[in-house]
C-alpha cells in the first residue's frame, strides 16, 4: 500500500500571507514526525516544539494586538497542544515509542482543524480590521485635503 504523505496544500490557505508563511514551516517540520527514523524522532519533535511556540506566540499577539473576540479559546488550543507535545516527547524519551507514531498521525488532522476553525477566524478578523484602517485614514487624508 502506498503511503500518502502530509503536506502543504491549497485547501489550508487562509487570507493572511504571513500566517500561511508560518504554516507552511510548521506542515513541513509536522510531516517530518512521520520519517521512519526512530533515533532521530526526539529531533524532529523538538523542531516542531521550538517552531510552534514561536508561530503561536506570533498568533496570540496578533490577537492581542487586534483585540481579537475569541482570543481565549484559541490561545487554550495552543496552550492544550503545546502541553501534549511536551508530554509525548517525556514519555517517548521513557521508551513509548508508539506515542510519537501517534503524535505524528494525530497532529496532521489537530492542525487541520485548527486552520479551519480558528486561524482562519483570526486572518479574517485581521483582513477586515486592516481594510477598516486603510478606509479610515483614506476618509482623514480627504478631509485634511478638503480643508
Ligand atoms: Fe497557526
Ligand atoms: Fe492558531
Amino acid at each position: 500500500m502506498t503511503q500518502v504523505v502530509w503536506g502543504w496544500s491549497e485547501r489550508l490557505c487562509t487570507s493572511y500571507a504571513a500566517m500561511d508563511e508560518t504554516h507552511q514551516e510548521f506542515v513541513m517540520l509536522c510531516a517530518a514526525l512521520s520519517e521512519n527514523k526512530p533515533e532521530t524522532f526526539l529531533n524532529r519533535l523538538d523542531a516542531l516544539i521550538a517552531h510552534s511556540i514561536t508561530h503561536f506566540d506570533q498568533e496570540n499577539q496578533w490577537m492581542e494586538e487586534n483585540s481579537f473576540p475569541p482570543a481565549g479559546c484559541h490561545r487554550r488550543e495552543h496552550d492544550a497542544v503545546l502541553e501534549v507535545m511536551a508530554e509525548v516527547r517525556r514519555r517517548v524519551e521513557l521508551g513509548e515509542v508508539d506515542l510519537g507514531e501517534r503524535l505524528a498521525e494525530e497532529m496532521p488532522l489537530w492542525f487541520e482543524h485548527h486552520v479551519d476553525t480558528m486561524d482562519n477566524m483570526l486572518a479574517q478578523f485581521m483582513v477586515k480590521e486592516t481594510a477598516l484602517v486603510e478606509s479610515e485614514f483614506n476618509a482623514e487624508s480627504a478631509d485634511l485635503q478638503a480643508d
